[in-house]
């Protein structure tokens, strides 16, 4: 029989809903709490599940002992000493993307969890989509031979988060995807970022990444855009993609194209001869389905049978560092930071 895991949610905003429907619709799993501090929302989570006690108090949370699992959906600066504390509590934890705002502190969640032989676990969420499935498997294949470049933009008219700026809001996605496609991090970061008028926070940012042997990476972020663009282009020496995530059917290209560089004079760039190679575009099948759907499924099952989850502390901190390098470029006006600790 399915081990039941009782699960509690802090934060009902905007994405804890998200979590909260996903988490109760899964089989042996009861969404038993929901803590909210804002008395509107919290009055919409007791409404909306009145099978669960809605609270405004985390304690109430950590002292559950039905509780097994805790979500935990705030803004970015409470992430930190609420998965602390359900850490201690003795509960396993997912976390919303990014895992902390420092490195410092995601290490100090990575050592709680290992030290009590918890579950943490960062809601990377494009990894469980049938998209990113694909392009892995298609990278694992080694279809798109060597890979050199990830171009990435992810703009719109988006929410301006009080706490953190735009590359911390949106970059988490696209270094999560980075990270678990290429599994390695970058040697040095850069980081372009703008702020107009009152706004406190950067809402523009340009993102570039280089590797010490391989692809460069470069994300163009924004929140202030007219328009919505979700498209990463991935180049390889033998194919390239396209994932265009608001594309409703068609939302991974796969191109055969590229160059062959045919003759090559050192002495001359003139005498380079490139040719083009354009073959078929394919469209492959992806599967269908919430990535949050299968995103509660993995947890559960990591809860369950005590297994490291896909996107565990580490992934998270592997961002975090990124995020963290990128702000310091973005304060120096751009300038290189090498990345410690990889
Ligand atoms: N995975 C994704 O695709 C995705 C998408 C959007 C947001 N997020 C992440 O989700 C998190 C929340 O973002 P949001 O847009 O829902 O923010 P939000 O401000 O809409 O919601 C946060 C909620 O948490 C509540 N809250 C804050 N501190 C609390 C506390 N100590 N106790 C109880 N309630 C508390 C607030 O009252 C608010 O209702 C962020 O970390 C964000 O990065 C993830």
């Amino acid at each position: 029989m399915t081990q039941m895991i009782g699960v509690g949610l802090v934060g009902y905003g905007y994405w804890g809903p998200n979590l909260a429907r996903n988490f109760s619709q899964q089989p042996g799993c009861k969404l038993l709490c929901i803590c909210e501090k804002s008395k509107d929302r919290a009055e919409l989570a007791a409404r909306t599940y009145p099978g669960a006690k809605v609270t405004h108090d985390y304690q109430e949370l950590l002292g559950h002992a039905g509780i097994d699992l805790l979500l935990i959906a705030t803004p970015v600066s409470a992430h930190f000493p609420l998965a602390k504390a359900a850490l201690l509590a003795g509960k396993d934890v997912l976390v919303e993307k990014p895992l902390t705002r420092t490195v410092q502190e995601a290490e100090e969640l990575i050592r709680i969890c290992e030290e009590n032989q918890r579950i943490l676990m960062v809601d990377h969420t494009f990894l469980f989509t049938g998209a990113v499935q694909k392009i892995k498997e298609v990278i694992a294949k080694g279809e798109l031979g060597e890979i050199l470049y990830i171009d990435s933009v992810r703009i719109n008219l988006g929410l301006f988060q009080p706490d953190v700026n735009v590359i911390y809001d949106l970059a988490p996605h696209d270094l999560s995807i980075m990270g678990y496609l290429l599994d390695k991090d970058p040697a040095m970061v850069q980081a372009m970022g703008a702020r107009h008028a009152s706004v406190a926070q950067e809402h523009m940012a340009y993102l570039h990444l280089e590797f010490d042997e391989g692809p460069i990476a470069h994300f163009h972020l924004s929140w202030l855009s007219p328009v919505k663009i979700r498209r990463t282009v991935i180049g390889g020496t033998e194919k390239m993609i396209v994932y265009d995530d608001l594309e409703s059917s068609e939302k991974v290209k796969i191109y055969d194209k590229g160059i062959v560089v045919t003759a090559h004079d050192v002495d001359t760039i003139y005498k380079t001869r490139i040719d083009y190679r354009t073959g078929d575009m394919i469209a492959p099948k992806l599967i269908h389905r919430e990535a949050l759907n299968s995103e509660a499924e993995h947890i559960l099952n990591c809860v369950r049978q005590r297994t490291t989850p896909i996107s565990d502390g580490r992934a998270g901190l592997r961002v975090v560092r990124i995020l963290e390098a990128a702000q310091r470029s973005m304060q120096s006006g751009g300038s290189p930071i090498k990345l410690e600790g990889r």
